[in-house]
């Protein structure tokens, strides 16, 4: 990918998340938006309607609706979001199905006419959507990246500003493992302007904290009833985007393929990267503690159960 041109961002799925992803994209100017989407009609209309917001908001870059794959042609960068959020009596295995079915279709396309692109998985449940992404890809795991660590850490920084009454912009986390109940929050890494949080807040309220943090998605979906969150998780995606486009080496929280980091081998999980211009550069190897090491472990227990049901299926 070279830098300094105009980019090409294709935002596969136009609802809740993948809007607001094709939004910020704009509003940074980071590349034209392809918005994607199998309903006719929706990506044009809400990318018709974005690209009139340009003249106001003060961006150049525009956004095109479609429900043709062959507009990816071209793309430097690729995001998915597409597939249904988690719906009341729905299972975990039937979320397994059918987004496991709608991310194979969608990486045919992806592979058929935008090989050379990053891509950045949104889709839920997250660590086995990026690694059924990457086999059926088959791109160098370096440009398949899952987004999940950002969120996770954003929700935790907004927790520590809004319990100690700082700003956000001060406090500094890691998330490391799975997208879920058993995600590793890191108190030991978390920091407001360089302070320890263990130097700031009691204990339980630390304890508070990382629950909450672990139970994010979960208070979101609860609140809205009809569906989950999609500024925070559409943000996080977009952070990664511009870190690969401008290839600012920005350090995040990322699902990224493990080839024995952590302890970890053909799983992908979220860990500190490096991303730049080819996609995750580095993957950073933190000093955790045992109990840590245990959690992100069993994090990984339930990633690979997704996997094996996935295989079980006939997905992957
Ligand atoms: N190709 C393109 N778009 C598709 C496809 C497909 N094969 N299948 C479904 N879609 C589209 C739907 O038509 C819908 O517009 O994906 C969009 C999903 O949008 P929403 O239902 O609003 O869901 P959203 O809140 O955006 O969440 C999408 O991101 O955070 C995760 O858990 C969330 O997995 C879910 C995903």
């Amino acid at each position: 990918m070279s830098v300094g041109k105009k980019f090409k961002i294709a935002s596969i799925g136009a609802g809740n998340v993948g809007a607001s992803v094709a939004q910020y994209c704009l509003e940074l100017e980071l590349g034209d938006v392809v918005l994607t989407d199998i309903v006719e009609g929706l990506p044009q209309g809400k990318a018709l309607d974005m690209t009139q917001a340009g003249p106001i908001r003060g961006y150049s870059c525009q956004a095109v609706g479609t429900n043709d794959y062959k507009d990816l042609a071209g793309a430097d960068l690729v995001i998915i979001t597409a597939g249904l959020p988690r719906k009341p009596g729905m299972t975990r295995l039937d979320l397994l199905e059918k987004n496991g079915g709608i991310i194979s279709g969608i990486c045919e396309n992806v592979k058929q006419y935008a090989p050379d692109a990053i891509v950045i998985v949104v889709t839920n449940p997250l660590d086995t959507m990026v690694y059924l992404a990457h086999k059926k890809l088959g791109f160098p795991p370096n440009r398949v990246i899952g987004m999940a660590g950002c969120l996770d850490s954003a929700r935790m920084r907004a927790f520590v500003a809004m319990e100690l009454g700082v700003s956000m912009k001060n406090v500094d986390t890691m998330v490391l493992g799975s997208h879920g109940d058993d995600m590793v929050p890191l108190p030991q890494y978390t920091v407001v302007s360089g302070i320890p949080i263990t130097k700031l807040m009691p204990q339980d309220r630390i304890d508070a904290i990382v629950d909450r943090t672990r139970k994010g998605g979960g208070e979101i979906v609860q609140l809205l009833k009809t569906g989950s969150a999609y500024y925070a998780p559409a943000a996080s995606a977009v952070r990664m985007a511009q870190s690969v486009l401008r290839d600012e080496k920005q350090l995040l929280p990322c699902a990224a393929y493990l080839t024995g980091q952590y302890g970890l081998d053909d799983i992908f999980m979220g860990v500190p990267c490096i991303l730049g211009k080819d996609g995750v550069e580095r993957i950073v190897e933190l000093d955790i503690t045992e109990a840590e090491k245990a959690s992100l472990h069993k994090s990984a227990e339930e990633v690979r159960t997704g996997i094996k049901q996935l295989q079980e299926l006939g997905l992957l």
